[in-house]
């Protein structure tokens, strides 16, 4: 029975379409509550005093929660969690107080009576590369070193420019917002007798919440149950919980028996959650005349917070990327009075390649040579950092037939391409993403009195299609038809499973399945009994002798209006090596929205944040632009016929975040090659182009 590879639709399917499947705030529970933050309004201070009187005694009011008489914390050093706890205020928006009453009606109408009195300090909100606080941070997200070097990049650049071709270039990024179409949400209900809390929440990682919520309230993860059956989307976000589950479990504790209903609204998604930082990446390439690259440097700059650290990994694609004997990388932060940042979709990869993918097309003009063929050029046989071989690197073989399929012959010069009233271009960019597996997932196999083999594992569908892979995956390692499967997850209760993030979720998960399917198979043969069971925890790591990623080749046709600056992308191709495709259909859809996520970083998204008060004012679906069905086109994802036994036994590795790597600077790369415009500030908007576009008068 070969489950692995076949295009089985979503098997929670038709619980979602028929309103039945439950997301964090539909969860029936008994008699709840309904919770709504109360937030500063300055974005630097200390707070005074917090009247409550009236919010207190308003219609439906339970329990309002302020510094001075919300529970006190067990562990404080987490500034994104550490809330009412003292009176500081870190950034505009920061929870500041809860009001629990009966209804949401009266939760925030009451929220509206409170009054605070703030001492205000100056802020700073402005990011900027030359901010007189920019650091050198000891570590990056994920662990990686903030610096490397190797060989003598300014001897390279020097003798470059005797003799070569040099880019220098800046490329921006903005703050993004993870906009999952289900918002945060948690509902906490404490059971006093127990001295146990249930959370149902919306999260990429159920035991994860327990473990990181343990010790910040002073409880053990065993006495948290975190229950996440069905996530309406995650890009990151949902990654580790914030403020609003530390606050919600508070009114819990403060409420024993009642369940406490947190739904985070659309504008709090704009400061509560985390978010894509700013980042400035400064690259320099030194090549020779036949684009042979000799120095690689990449000075990457990016927004931090007071109340917490974060640092984007925007540099770390162009450690491995390209051939280049001398390379440096740098990664450099500023703290300011603002939310703390967070994952968002390939954090890292997205801004960066973005920019090293933009300067390649820059070298590629600089000398002459066609995109594709630079990047082929440049192609290294062993990891340049590590000088450890490559699992797989196919990225050479998604250019070559992503050119093929897409017809990349017809490109003409940058600027010489006009049908009617438009400017046509083609654009392409690579796309990499390193290949991760989280160690500790446990699956439980049990033999069931329907007959059914019951597969346990808290792993998370967070709308990528975990229900329906997993059970392919179980169905496969046990030689049965998916439909003799009934899996449960997204739930702590169930053995533990790892975050659904760094598009590690069915390479961890399907591992400890497939662990437990051969130790059931060893010990009770196909035929087992009932009462047969077994759990199993899974004991892949990747083999670390090889440098392991995913690749992937974005092409791109942009038409550019003339009279409007207008930039449209009628058709769009991904060609992906991401090893075996465990569900086609799922995964399909997983790299065409990463893809559109492509296409709405270059195009759409902004987070503006008004340095006068310091929050964002595009904070809402109206005025935070995104794509809408009318702006994707032709759109296609397809693989090469892979599989890679040293990432995963499955043969697979992930597909959640390749799709949105590199796609951005495709399409600035199109447009480049439709107007000859060279923009490097993402969003590009129709004013970058319109003052460089053909004079109207002359058509
Ligand atoms: Mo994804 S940004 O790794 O949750």
């Amino acid at each position: 029975m070969n489950a692995i590879g076949s295009s089985l639709p979503r098997i929670d399917g038709p619980a979602k379409v028929t309103g039945t499947a439950p997301y964090a705030y539909e969860h029936s529970v008994a008699a709840p509550v309904f919770l709504h933050a109360v937030t500063s309004t300055i974005a630097r201070g200390s707070i005074v005093d917090i009247d409550t009187t009236a919010a207190e005694m308003s219609d439906g009011v339970l329990a309002v929660l302020t510094p001075w008489n919300a529970p006190r914390l067990t562990d404080t050093t987490d500034g994104e969690y550490c809330v009412l706890q003292d009176l500081t205020v870190g950034f505009r928006g920061q929870p500041i107080g809860a009001v629990i009453a009966e209804t949401p009606e009266q939760a925030r109408h009451a929220q509206s009576l409170v009054r605070v009195q703030y001492d205000v300090h100056t802020h700073d909100t402005t990011f900027r590369t030359d901010a007189a606080g920019m650091y050198l941070p000891d570590s990056a997200n994920g662990g990686y070193d903030t610096t490397t070097e190797a060989g003598d990049p300014d001897g390279a650049f020097a003798e470059a420019r005797t003799d070569g071709v040099t880019v220098d270039g800046w490329y921006t990024t903005p703050e993004e917002h993870n906009n999952p179409m289900e918002p945060h949400t948690t509902i906490a209900l404490w059971d006093e007798a127990e001295q146990s809390l249930t959370l149902y929440d919306s999260t990429q990682g159920p035991h994860g919440v327990a473990d990181t919520l343990a010790p910040v309230l002073g409880l053990s993860p065993e006495q948290i149950r975190v229950i996440a059956p069905h996530v309406g989307g995650g890009f990151g976000s949902k990654g580790a919980p914030h403020a609003h589950n530390v606050i919600a479990a508070m009114a819990a504790m403060t409420l024993p028996g009642r369940a406490v209903k947190f739904p985070v609204t659309r504008q709090q998604m704009f400061v509560f959650v985390g978010y894509r930082p700013p980042t400035a990446s400064h690259i320099r390439i030194a090549a020779n005349h036949d684009g042979g690259i000799t120095a690689l440097v990449h000075d990457a700059y990016s927004q931090s917070s007071h109340t917490k650290e974060f640092v984007e990994q925007t540099a770390v694609p162009s450690r491995s990327m390209y051939s280049a004997p001398h390379r440096r990388t740098s990664h450099r932060a500023v703290a300011l009075d603002v939310p703390v940042p967070y994952w968002m979709r390939a954090p890292g990869e997205a801004p960066g390649m973005y920019a090293g993918e933009v300067a390649m097309d820059e070298l590629a003009e600089a000398c002459g040579i066609d995109p594709i063929e630079l990047r082929v050029r440049n192609d290294p046989s062993v990891d340049p950092e590590s000088g450890k071989p490559w699992a797989s690197r196919r990225l050479v073989e998604c250019l070559r037939e992503g050119a093929r399929r897409f017809g990349w012959g017809a490109r003409r010069p940058a600027g010489s391409r006009r049908e009617g009233d438009a400017l046509v271009g083609f654009g392409v960019a690579s796309a990499a993403y390193p290949h991760m597996i989280n160690a500790g997932s446990k699956a439980s196999i049990r033999l069931r009195e329907d007959g059914r083999l019951g597969v346990q594992i808290d792993a998370v569908d967070i709308g990528t299609g975990t229900w329906t892979t997993l059970t392919l995956i179980a169905a496969d390692a046990l030689g049965c038809l998916p439909e003799q499967i009934a899996l449960e997850i997204g739930d702590t209760a169930l053995p533990y499973g790892t975050v659904a993030g760094g598009s590690s979720g069915t390479s961890s998960w399907g591992s400890a399945i497939l662990a437990a399917a051969h130790k059931f198979r060893a010990e009770f043969g196909d035929d087992p009994l009932q009462g047969a069971e077994v759990t199993a925890e899974s004991d892949t790591e990747p083999d670390d002798n090889y440098r392991i990623h995913s690749y992937g080749a974005h092409l791109i046709e942009a038409r550019v209006d003339v009279h409007t600056g207008e930039i449209t992308v009628p058709r769009m191709l991904g060609v992906f090596s991401i090893g075996r495709v465990v569900n086609p259909r799922t995964v399909r859809s997983q790299l065409l929205g990463g893809m559109t996520f492509g296409i709405s970083m270059a195009l759409h998204e902004e987070s503006v944040r008004d340095g006068r008060f310091g929050h964002v004012v595009t904070q809402d679906l109206a005025t935070y632009h995104f794509p809408t069905n009318a702006d994707i086109r032709d759109m296609d994802a397809i693989w090469l016929d892979d599989i890679d036994q040293r990432a995963t036994p499955m043969g697979s590795r992930g597909a959640g975040e390749i799709g949105n790597v590199g796609s951005a600077a495709a399409v600035v790369n199109a447009v480049c090659n439709a107007t000859g415009i060279r923009v490097r500030e993402l969003p590009i908007r129709a004013d970058d182009l319109l003052p460089h576009l053909p004079d109207i008068r002359e058509i």
